[in-house]
This record gives C-alpha cells, sequence and structure tokens, in this order.
C-alpha cells in the first residue's frame, strides 16, 4: 500500500463521486431547467461513457492511492444500463470501505434490493419537498412525492442506510423547511438541509435565494429544540445536529456561509472520464482517452499523483472574494452529480 497523498493545500485524497450517466428523469429547476435540457440538447453519446471496466480499473487505482468512499452519482445514476452490476463489480474492491450512491429517488422501488444484495452500503435521496405542488414546480416531470417515499421506504426495507437531501430555495420550498424537518423526525430518518448553490451556469442562482444554515437551525430549534453533534468523519460536509431528547439525526450542508473547502477530499469522476478536482471547477482532464491510448496503470498512478499533488481548489472559500462566480465557466451539476 502507498502512502496518502496530499494536496498542495495539505488535504488527503478520501474520496471519489464518479458519475456514471449525464442523464436524468427529472428537470429540477435548479439543476436541468427543461428549457436548457430539452428535446434539443446533447447528451453524451455510449461511445463517450467510461465502460464499468474502465471505471473499475481507475477505481481500483484511486483506491491505491487513498480512496476510501466512492459514491456514484448522475444525472440520475439508476438510468444507466447495467448500474447494478457495476455496483457489484466495484463492491468487490477490498480497501474500499464506503459505497454508496445518490439518486432522485423513484427507481429504487425496482432496484433498492438488487442494488443492497449487489454490496452498496449507503444511499442518499434527494427530496425537496412533501407537496406534490411544489415538486411538480420543482422537478418537472410527472412524477409524485409518493414515489419518492415509496422509493426510501424501499431502501429502508433492503436493509440500505439511507440520507434525504433537501436544497432550500428562497420562494420555492424554505416555507417547508420545519413540515420536511417534523415529518423524517417522526420516521427517524436524517435529513440534510442544502444551502442553495451556484453548480454550474444554468440554474439562475442568486446570493438572494440561499437561506442560510444558521436560518433553517433556528426555523427547526424554535419548534424542535437541536443539539449540535460531531462530524461521522473527516471532511463530511453536512454539520450534524441532534432533536434534543432523541438519537434522530438533522444535517446542515452549507457550503455558501460556512465553506468546507479546508478537508475536501473529494475527486470527481464524470460519466465520460474527465477528473475534476473541484465541484466548481472550469476544466477537467480526460483521463479516457488517456486511458484509451494505452497509459498502463502505473501512468494513470502516477498522473493522478501529481494532479492531487498540484490541487489548490477551494471555490466555496473564495466565491464572494474573487467574484467570478457568475462570468466563470463551471460544469453543470447534471454532468458531475454534486
Ligand atoms: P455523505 O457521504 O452521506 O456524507 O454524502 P455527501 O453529502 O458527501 O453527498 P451527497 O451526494 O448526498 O451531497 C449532498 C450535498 O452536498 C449536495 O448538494 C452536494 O452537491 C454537496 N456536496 C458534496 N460534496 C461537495 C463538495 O465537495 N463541495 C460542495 N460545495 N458541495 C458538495
Ligand atoms: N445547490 C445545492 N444542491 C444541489 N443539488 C443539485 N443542485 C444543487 C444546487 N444548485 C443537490 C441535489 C442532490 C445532490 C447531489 O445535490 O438535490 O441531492
Ligand atoms: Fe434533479 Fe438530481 Fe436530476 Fe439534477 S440530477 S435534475 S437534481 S434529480
Ligand atoms: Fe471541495 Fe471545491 Fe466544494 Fe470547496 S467548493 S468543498 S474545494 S469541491
Amino acid at each position: 500500500k502507498l502512502k496518502p497523498i496530499v494536496d498542495s493545500l495539505g488535504r488527503p485524497l478520501r474520496d471519489l463521486r464518479i458519475s456514471v450517466t449525464d442523464r436524468c428523469n427529472f428537470r429540477c429547476r435548479y439543476c436541468m431547467p427543461e428549457e436548457l435540457f430539452g428535446s434539443g440538447f446533447s447528451f453524451l453519446p455510449k461511445e463517450k461513457l467510461l465502460t464499468f471496466e474502465e471505471i473499475v480499473r481507475l477505481a481500483h487505482i484511486f483506491t491505491e492511492l487513498g480512496v476510501s468512499k466512492i459514491r456514484i452519482t448522475g444525472g440520475e445514476p439508476l438510468l444507466r444500463q447495467g448500474i447494478v452490476h457495476l455496483i457489484e463489480m466495484l463492491a468487490d474492491i477490498k480497501p474500499l470501505q464506503d459505497l454508496a450512491m445518490t439518486t432522485n429517488g423513484v427507481l429504487l422501488t425496482k432496484f433498492a434490493a438488487p442494488l443492497k444484495q449487489a454490496g452498496l452500503k449507503r444511499i442518499n435521496v434527494s427530496l425537496d419537498t412533501l407537496r406534490d405542488d411544489t415538486f411538480h414546480r420543482l422537478n418537472s416531470r410527472n412524477y409524485s412525492v409518493r414515489d419518492v417515499l415509496q422509493g426510501i421506504e424501499a431502501a429502508q426495507k433492503a436493509g440500505l442506510s439511507v440520507k434525504v437531501n433537501m436544497v432550500v430555495i428562497k420562494g420555492v420550498n424554505d416555507t417547508e423547511i420545519v413540515e420536511v424537518a417534523r415529518y423524517f423526525r417522526e420516521r427517524e430518518l436524517v435529513v440534510r438541509f442544502i444551502e442553495f448553490m451556484d453548480v454550474g451556469n444554468s440554474n439562475g442562482w442568486n446570493a438572494d435565494q440561499v437561506i442560510s444554515k444558521q436560518e433553517i437551525i433556528s426555523r427547526i430549534h424554535a419548534e424542535m429544540p437541536l443539539e449540535a453533534i460531531n462530524p461521522a468523519y473527516f471532511g463530511e460536509v453536512a454539520t450534524r445536529y441532534r432533536y434534543q431528547g432523541t438519537e434522530t439525526e438533522v444535517g446542515m450542508i452549507p457550503s455558501i456561509t460556512q465553506p468546507f473547502c479546508s478537508s475536501c477530499t473529494r475527486l470527481r469522476l464524470s460519466s465520460d472520464g474527465f477528473l475534476y478536482t473541484c465541484l466548481f471547477a472550469t476544466e477537467g482532464f480526460n483521463l479516457r482517452d488517456f486511458m484509451r491510448q494505452g497509459a498502463d496503470d502505473e501512468k494513470l498512478r502516477r498522473f493522478i499523483e501529481k494532479l492531487w499533488a498540484k490541487r489548490a481548489d477551494r471555490y466555496s472559500e473564495e466565491r464572494f472574494l474573487t467574484g467570478d462566480g457568475k462570468n466563470r465557466k463551471k460544469i453543470e451539476m447534471s454532468y458531475i452529480g454534486g
């Protein structure tokens, strides 16, 4: 085993987020607005996608370099053909401690049990509201809240550990924070409230639409008192709380008001095999062609080591300093998976 590598700001490489498709069956306003991702949009053609063999080969190399957690993302990862088989292949990588997925949940009624069987450990489900009118306004598709709740239930039944993600947007769903908190508290499920972020250039982000972690906490705390608890692991993006007198947790992901770049241990691999050192990156490195042109494992490893050693990204800490967020060309959420 090689010694762990650290970047130019002293951060170790620990997790890899792998996007397996840029397609999605939702059109969330804050991610893939229908006007920009309609029938005219060209998604990645199949030959550009990494094959499962290529993904697994890279995953092996990353674990040798210190990655102990892999999260599968999309678009919507459950739309990728053969996804259960990919999970099975990844679950075989021995040094890996955590294998998780982030999904919109509607396909979980079909996939939860097979995914668990294949070796998936955890699942994070995005759900921004419990009301169908808000839901439709947000994701512009013909699904209902029920479909997601049934997906969550299927995941729990299958024995996966489940968390719910709610992106909070002022004027869209912020009046529903307490309602969502209460609903999942009663069911002893962890919800994380996420500050709306300026990912990509399509989502019309505006600082005025952000509800801060402090605000979210105080609204919940007023109804159901909270107490802070310690992070579950180094570099966890969520700050964790517990409802007083219970074991039920709730989290906040404050990328805008309390950036967590100083402990960011994440690399991201897009479905077409580009490697990104930050969620807000402009450019990635084409590992796919490097690999397809015949680079051996040693060459790939050395390349990744060098890339990580140079890494200096800390966008969320700089966003209001440089003020270039709006002009800078950033990769899209649907392409890189959050
Ligand atoms: P756990 O492994 O359960 O802690 O999940 P996670 O929070 O790492 O992943 P998830 O996909 O559930 O992401 C939750 C939210 O955190 C999403 O809005 C992500 O975009 C955001 N997020 C995850 N990693 C980063 C990051 O490195 N930087 C920023 N700014 N946001 C991130
Ligand atoms: N800001 C914050 N979170 C976002 N997500 C998607 N777009 C944004 C955004 N602009 C969330 C999704 C999912 C996770 C991967 O990221 O809802 O839970
Ligand atoms: Fe919505 Fe996630 Fe699909 Fe984006 S990838 S449109 S956030 S469900
Ligand atoms: Fe990491 Fe970039 Fe997110 Fe900061 S903004 S936590 S460096 S991915």
